[in-house]
């Protein structure tokens, strides 16, 4: 075996180190679709939809003015950068948690490189669908933590409205388009970073939630074979159920590894994926509403999107200290279920 120090594996961040959210930013379409657009495309109302889910209106991607998936993830890590005050060429690594980038190959985080001049910088997307930022979140951290690279750009971002049938009332309803991005750099405060991570994936329930590509996939979840491939399928009730259920275990268990109480957690950033299953976790745990935000109502479901989107919008608007211990939790197709607490 070789003994050059070539060789020599990367040491690890010594503990007098910690790793920091440099800085944080979002994009969303200006395009609203309201709940009184779809009561004119579909056979649904206000009502329902306010009812059933708490969405008032959603931001969806315009094409014809250029805008997509990869525009809204420059624009998200590029406000992120800018609040952390540096400049692209610092990063080296983005992450880019998507389902719904425009290309798989190349991955989508290579050309956002490309475009806010990260050069040099490594760049790859991740798959988990709505739990992609919180997984791509406790990636970066760990990669960061084993001395691998020492500033990340993470961005989480959906163009839901390109995977949807707007004659599916039973699932376009619920989904928007949005980005959001945190940069994660190494500090000499060792106080900060994550206190405890979970990570989980049921692959029996993937048939509740997919994108079909082939009529084997249709067969295989037991779907109608005239059903259109390329759009989003869901079961509802069964996501429902899986989130609610999973959800409450989430934050248990998020709590119960780094030895905290609810009541010392002062944000719980959450995957905005319908206002019950928010609220049905908040009464269970006695969560004020001030500790858990939502924005579901303006933006839907923008699947990878709608964690680093809440998180920068509390950002911005002051709400988020120094030192303060935050969850990030999110649930989703995979089945994928996640959490990532951080002490600030
Ligand atoms: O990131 C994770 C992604 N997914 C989720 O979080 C989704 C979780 N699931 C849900 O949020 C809910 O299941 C939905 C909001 C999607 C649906 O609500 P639901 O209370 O589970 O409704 P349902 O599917 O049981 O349907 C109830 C009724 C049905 O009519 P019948 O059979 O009772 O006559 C549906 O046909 O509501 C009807 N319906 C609608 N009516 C008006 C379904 N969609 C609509 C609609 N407008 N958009």
């Amino acid at each position: 075996m070789s003994t050059s120090s070539n060789n020599m594996p990367t040491p690890a961040l010594p503990s007098t180190f910690g790793v920091r959210i440099a800085g944080t930013g979002s994009c969303v379409p200006d395009r609203v679709l309201s709940n009184k657009d779809l009561e004119k495309m579909l056979d649904t109302s206000d009502e329902w939809i306010v009812q059933r889910t708490g969405i008032r209106e959603r931001r969806i991607c315009d094409p014809e003015k250029g805008e997509s998936n990869r525009t809204l993830c420059v624009k998200a890590l590029g406000r992120a950068l800018e609040d952390a005050h540096m400049q692209a060429s610092e990063l080296d690594l983005i992450i880019i948690a998507t389902c719904t980038g425009e290309s798989t190959v190349p991955a989508v985080a290579c050309r956002v490189a490309a475009e806010l001049g990260a050069e040099g910088a490594a760049a790859f997307d991740l798959v988990a669908a709505c739990s992609g930022f919180v997984f791509a979140l406790n990636t970066a951290h760990a990669l960061v933590r084993a001395g691998a690279f020492n500033t990340v750009g993470v961005v989480g971002c959906d163009q839901m409205s390109s995977i949807l049938d707007y004659t599916d009332r039973s699932v376009c309803i619920l989904f928007g388009d949005a980005a959001g991005a945190a940069v994660v750099r190494v500090t000499d405060d060792p106080a900060k970073g994550l206190i405890t991570q979970c990570m989980h994936a049921d692959g029996t329930g993937w048939p509740d939630l997919y994108l079909p590509r082939h009529a084997e996939q249709l067969i295989a979840a037991g779907a109608s074979e005239d059903t259109p491939l390329g759009k989003l399928k869901m079961n509802g009730r069964a996501v429902y159920k899986f989130a609610v259920s999973r959800f409450s275990e989430l934050i248990e268990e998020t709590l119960q590894k780094a030895n905290l109480t609810v009541e010392q957690i002062d944000h719980f950033v959450c995957h905005q994926s319908n206002a019950r299953i928010l609220e049905s976790a908040r009464e269970r745990f006695g969560i004020p509403e001030e500790k858990m935000y939502v924005n579901i109502d303006h933006y839907g479901n923008s699947s990878a999107g709608s964690v680093p989107l809440c998180f920068d919008q509390l950002r911005q608007a002051g709400k988020i200290t120094d030192g303060q211990l935050v969850m990030f939790l999110a649930f989703g197709a995979g089945l994928t279920w996640g959490s990532s607490l951080w002490r600030l």
